[in-house]
């Protein structure tokens, strides 16, 4: 049984928004993506989410999806690595808005546990968290793997929602922690591009060595853990297995065409000023380009 966690409170002083153009790396850029963070807050209780009963069909592919162990031990292992970052940041509206992070982190382990304990779902046992030795790497690797396990996730849970896997009560229940790191990644992003137009100029080659030691550890992680798809074990990177498993015979264009178009809406509900995840999407437009649509069959 999982403590309960204490809602933020300092969420409830809204500040006024900078107005105007914004430069990325200024005190008005650190103002707005902090305070978006902060005045979006969804203070939901997952204790009192009330887990829709589902007839045993659906309860069954819900049980058999291979990803909860790892969705569990993934947003208990961000919690940590992001209030590790908080607690050295010096910067008070910054550490606010972190420590936010953390908590809508933790708040999706909670939600994550109770809802496997509603459906019955056995999980393997948690390993321990440990604190990591480097917090701006460990919160940097959080935030760019959301960045690109958020794209897919996107895309997953709305042809989930348009095939029917998940009933609509499931859909409503899920949609803000699907919300919610939509807004981590933007947050995060505006981070970035804070930190690094902020720092002593000595630090920025090695900052920028480190960011790109994450992608290719990111990539290299990926490429393990599809590796160990095929020896049956859980994965958070189900998005092809997922996608069989949640929209049915969707191909892979059509679901990066899903995953694409949910990004940019989903995007698209906050300040035009801020900056926007970049890498993946780009990937994914040349990934449409190159996927070109199949020639429709020639006529009997
Ligand atoms: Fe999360
Ligand atoms: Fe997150």
């Amino acid at each position: 049984m999982s403590t309960p966690l204490p809602v933020p409170s300092a969420t409830a002083t809204p500040q006024s928004l900078p107005e105007g153009p914004i430069r990325p790396g200024t005190e008005a850029h650190k103002r707005l993506f902090c305070r978006t963070l902060l005045d979006t807050f969804n203070p939901y209780k997952p204790a009192v989410i009330d887990w829709p009963k589902l007839e045993s069909e659906a309860r069954e592919r819900l049980v058999s999806l291979p990803i909860w162990d790892i969705a569990v031990q993934t947003e208990g292992r961000a919690r940590l690595h992001v209030a590790t970052y908080a607690a050295g940041c010096a910067d008070a509206l910054l550490r606010q808005a972190i420590e936010l992070n953390a908590f809508e982190e933790g708040r999706h382990k909670h939600v994550l546990s109770n809802l496997v304990t509603a459906y019955g779902i056995k999980l393997a046992p948690e390993p321990e968290y440990l604190v990591p030795r480097d917090p701006e790497w460990s919160f940097m690797v959080t935030g760019y793997s959301e960045c690109i396990d958020s794209f897919f996730a996107f895309g997953l849970f709305e042809s989930a929602k348009r095939s029917g896997f998940f009933p609509a009560e499931l859909v409503d229940t899920f949609e803000p922690v699907i919300q919610e790191e939509a807004r981590h990644i933007l947050f995060f992003v505006n981070w970035a591009a804070w930190h690094r137009r902020t720092m002593p100029w000595w630090r920025r080659p090695w900052f920028e060595l480190k960011v790109a030691a994450v992608w290719l550890f990111l990539v290299w992680e990926r490429i393990g853990i599809a590796r160990d798809m095929g020896n049956g074990v859980q994965d958070n990177n189900f998005t092809m297995t997922g996608a069989k498993q949640v929209g049915a015979d969707i191909d892979v264009r059509e679901l990066i065409g899903i995953c694409y178009a949910e990004n940019s809406r989903r995007m698209g509900r906050y300040d035009a000023r801020l900056l926007r995840p970049r890498m993946v999407p780009t990937l994914a437009r040349l990934a449409l380009r190159l996927l070109r649509s199949p020639k429709p069959a020639a006529a009997a």
